[in-house]
């Protein structure tokens, strides 16, 4: 098993690039907050994505729709502060790129001036989508598509499921992919679609593909950071493994101090202050003679 070297140079768009091209996979993340975004750069996370998943996992929103963009920003520099190699990445929120290019423009770059991002992810390939997209690359700054189950979508699909299982939503998840490539992204990810689909588009693309729910044969995945360590609430997709049951370890270690607190065992003598013996004879001598 070969450890990740945590001395090597911060991870770049042709560094992730170059890994497709020499077959290696692309391991990627989302994070939040300073914390935990410490945590996955020290575990070599080659690319930490800020998600509006943001909106369910960290702020009990229902879905994806009331994120905005000062919530993204908020996240994102915290994130940025904390990663010293990762590559970061914001997740522009729902009707931020969707009303004039001008101010998608300025809502796009505000992740890089203000966040400190490297990238911004964008959801969806409709012409108007691809023509902006197409804008951005243009003024420097470097997307990431996203296809398959698009989240922000969620009203116009009617219920999160697996996209591309019938014939024609299958090519015309390939196609998008294409048009993406096209117009200039440098990575897309391929959400909740067949394994065979998102093989069929790796093997198609130049540029690398990030699987989440879409098989093995991407040339990386992500995964939402609070359903990894097990601290997300309620029902967890198919695709989702999560790796440990952080909210049970949370749970047992408040239960504890809860229980400590009301039996006087906390705090205890090695987590209380003390006064130096001398100080304390003068103290109550001043107080018996008071
Ligand atoms: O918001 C998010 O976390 C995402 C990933 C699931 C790709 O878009």
């Amino acid at each position: 098993m070969t450890m990740p070297n945590h001395k090597t140079e911060p991870v770049t768009i042709p560094s992730l690039q170059k890994k497709k091209e020499k077959n290696e996979k692309i391991v990627a993340l989302t994070a939040y907050d300073f914390p935990t975004a410490r945590i996955v750069d020290e575990a070599g996370i080659d690319l930490v994505l800020v998600g509006d998943s943001l909106g369910m996992v960290v702020l009990g929103y229902e879905n994806t729709i009331p994120v905005t963009m000062e919530e993204m920003i908020h996240h994102t520099k915290p994130v940025v502060r904390a990663t010293e190699k990762a590559l970061v990445v914001g997740d522009m929120p729902y009707f931020s790129y969707h009303l004039s290019q001008q101010e998608s423009i300025l809502n796009a770059s505000r992740f890089l001036k203000e966040g400190g991002a490297k990238a911004v992810k964008i959801e969806g390939a409709s012409e108007k989508r691809l023509k902006l997209i197409e804008i951005l690359v243009e003024a420097d700054i470097p997307v990431m598509g996203h296809i398959g189950l698009t989240p922000q979508s969620i009203h116009h699909l009617g219920q999160y499921r697996v996209r591309g299982k019938a014939v024609e939503e299958a090519e015309n998840i390939i196609e998008e992919a294409r048009k993406l490539e096209q117009a200039g992204v440098f990575s897309v990810v391929l959400e909740c679609i067949p394994d065979q689909v998102a093989h069929t588009i790796t093997k198609m693309l130049k540029i690398p593909t990030i699987g989440i729910g879409a098989g093995p044969g991407c040339d990386g995945q992500i995964i939402v950071f609070h359903d990894l360590v097990g601290l997300s609430d309620g029902h967890l997709p198919k695709f989702v493994k999560s790796y440990l049951d952080l909210h049970g370890l949370i749970l047992q270690a408040l239960r504890e101090y809860g229980q400590e607190v009301r039996e006087g065992r906390f705090p205890d003598e090695s987590h209380s202050y003390h006064l130096k013996p001398n100080v304390l004879r003068s103290l109550s001598q001043k107080k018996s003679r008071e």
